[in-house]
């Protein structure tokens, strides 16, 4: 049996292993292919990827909080990944792990099929950690001018000073004009938290999760009720995880299809 792997922590509330097996089942290789979730606590994480080196682990996906501290125990890193500073994917080829990141596709791909070209527009990414370094590295490339508000102001700080962004901290959320909210953060994944106050969304704006839940996110609630349109996490982690399925199996599927295995659990 092949394995593959997400590591997080928590990671209880992983769609991935349902995901995963559920494309593998679709596909016919779930007699090859088997896919699991695993805790890792970050004082684990070095042990748990020099066991995997070894092991049978083909694929490895990193959730919160390990998407920067994976990068200094690989043996590879594609360029993108390196430009980021973040990995989500790992792929274990002859015992060498190797770093991607798909998250940009994931943030991207739903933001132009709303907008069409992101050119000119305004994103307020909310987080400094790995979700947030993805927006903050492939919204300019796509001609988005980048703000990003963090908790921890240094590390806001130091994400704008690399990525060519602006920072701020989260009391100034309400005087920001932007076009697309990011929130990068997981504040809303396990209870009804959110960092936006209410007055701060506007109709015109698009707000986008990265984290889901079977529930609705209090930010994702708070904006349709403010008129704006929505993005959930559902829609980042399908076009993630297309560009996963590939490197771990092979297989090219369509983010319709990964999208549709989702919603049918969420339903
Ligand atoms: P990942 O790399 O997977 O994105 P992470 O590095 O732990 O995970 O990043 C989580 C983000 O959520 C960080 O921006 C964190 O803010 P800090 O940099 O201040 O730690 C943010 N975050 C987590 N819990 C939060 C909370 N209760 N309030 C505000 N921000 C929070």
């Amino acid at each position: 049996m092949i394995k593959c792997q997400v590591i997080g922590d928590p990671v209880r509330h992983s769609l991935s292993p349902y995901l995963h097996n559920a494309v593998y089942k679709q596909l016919g290789i779930d007699d090859k292919y088997v896919f699991d979730a695993v805790r890792v606590s970050p004082s684990e994480l070095a042990n748990y990827l020099a066991r995997s080196r070894g092991g049978i682990v083909r694929g490895i996906s990193v959730t919160v909080p390990h998407k920067v501290g994976v990068l200094q125990h690989l043996d590879e890193i594609d360029p993108l990944a390196q430009r980021i500073g973040a990995v989500n994917t790992i792929v274990n080829e002859n015992n060498a792990l190797i770093g991607y990141n798909t998250d940009t596709v994931g943030i991207i791909t739903p933001l132009k099929q709303r907008l069409g070209s992101l050119r000119g527009k305004t994103a307020l990414v909310l987080g400094a950690g790995g979700a947030a370094r993805a927006a903050a590295f492939s919204l300019p490339d796509e001609g988005v001018t980048v703000h990003i508000a963090n908790r921890t102001a240094e590390r806001a700080e130091s994400l704008a000073a690399e990525a060519d962004a602006h920072s701020h901290s989260l009391d100034e959320l309400d005087q920001l004009d932007f076009d697309i909210l990011f929130n990068a953060t997981s504040v809303g994944m396990q209870d009804d938290a959110t960092l936006v106050p209410k007055q701060v969304l506007k109709s015109d704006h698009l707000v986008f999760e990265a984290v889901y839940k079977t529930t609705e996110t209090t930010l994702l609630k708070d904006a349709k009720a403010a008129g704006a349109t929505t993005i959930s996490g559902l829609e980042m982690l399908a076009h993630q995880a297309v560009g996963q399925i590939k490197l771990y199996t092979g297989y090219d599927i369509g983010a319709d299809f990964v999208l549709e295995i989702l919603k049918a659990k969420h339903e």
